[in-house]
């Protein structure tokens, strides 16, 4: 695993786990154990659970995640992921789209507790419908298993993201295309953004926590 330089996130045992905000002490997410240091509440983080927490335990390095970061995250699901974001990013916000109600009703429930987390349901393909809610963003995280994901990326990365600005791609090679073998997957993938001037900073697979899914941080 990577050292840990992200505020609030902290390696124990090999595991790592955030800083639970003072606001939602004693509250879990997902079921995950909480755990009390020095007087102040952490969350473990699951990396079978989160591809961010998996690319983290497989080295990702350079996420530049700040008190104050603004992050624009599409497929935000319950909001497993997003809560260790706001944990994060006390300062900062998550605006979070989602696409299913169901998904949608959980992650509400999250979010009326963490007041950094801004609930969309929304639908990332059509990123000028949020618009009026989302501000230029620091950070671009998608996590959508749909076979256009780099076309939704690259549309988010055009409408939001801001020139120095970091993007996070959970890639899952089967969504992309089920005949081809996940790295010419990713390969496609990195292809199709490098036409659209994106720099692609890195690309890890995140096996053994998610088969067949990768990572991709990229820059303008
Ligand atoms: C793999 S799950 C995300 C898990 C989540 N990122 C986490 O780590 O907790 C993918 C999510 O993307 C959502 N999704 C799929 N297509 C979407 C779209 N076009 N716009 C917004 N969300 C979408 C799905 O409903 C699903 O909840």
């Amino acid at each position: 695993m990577s050292s840990v330089e992200i505020n609030g996130l902290i390696k124990k045992h090999d595991k790592l786990f955030t800083e639970n905000l003072p606001q939602c002490r004693g509250i879990q997410v997902y079921n995950e154990k909480l755990l009390t240091i020095n007087g102040k509440e952490y969350r473990s983080w699951n990396p079978y659970r989160s591809k961010l927490a998996a690319a983290l335990h497989k080295g990702i390095k350079n996420i530049r995640i700040q008190p104050d970061t603004q992050i624009l995250y599409l497929g935000a699901a319950t909001g497993t992921t997003v809560s260790h974001l706001s944990d994060i990013v006390t300062n900062g916000m998550v605006y979070a789209v989602e696409s299913s109600p169901i998904s949608m009703s959980k992650l509400l429930k999250v979010s009326t507790q963490r007041t950094n987390i801004a609930p969309l349901l929304m639908d990332a393909n059509h990123p000028q419908r949020y618009k009026s809610f989302v501000p230029i963003v620091d950070i671009l995280y998608q996590d959508i298993s749909q076979r256009n994901q780099a076309e939704i990326f690259i549309k988010n990365m055009d409408s939001y993201l801001k020139k120095d600005g970091q993007g996070i791609l959970m890639m899952k090679a089967r969504s992309i295309d089920v005949a081809l073998q996940p790295k010419k997957a990713y390969e496609q993938v990195g292809e199709e953004l490098k036409k659209q001037g994106i720099t692609i900073t890195d690309v890890v697979e995140l096996s053994p926590y998610e088969k067949d899914h990768a990572v991709l941080m990229a820059t303008w």
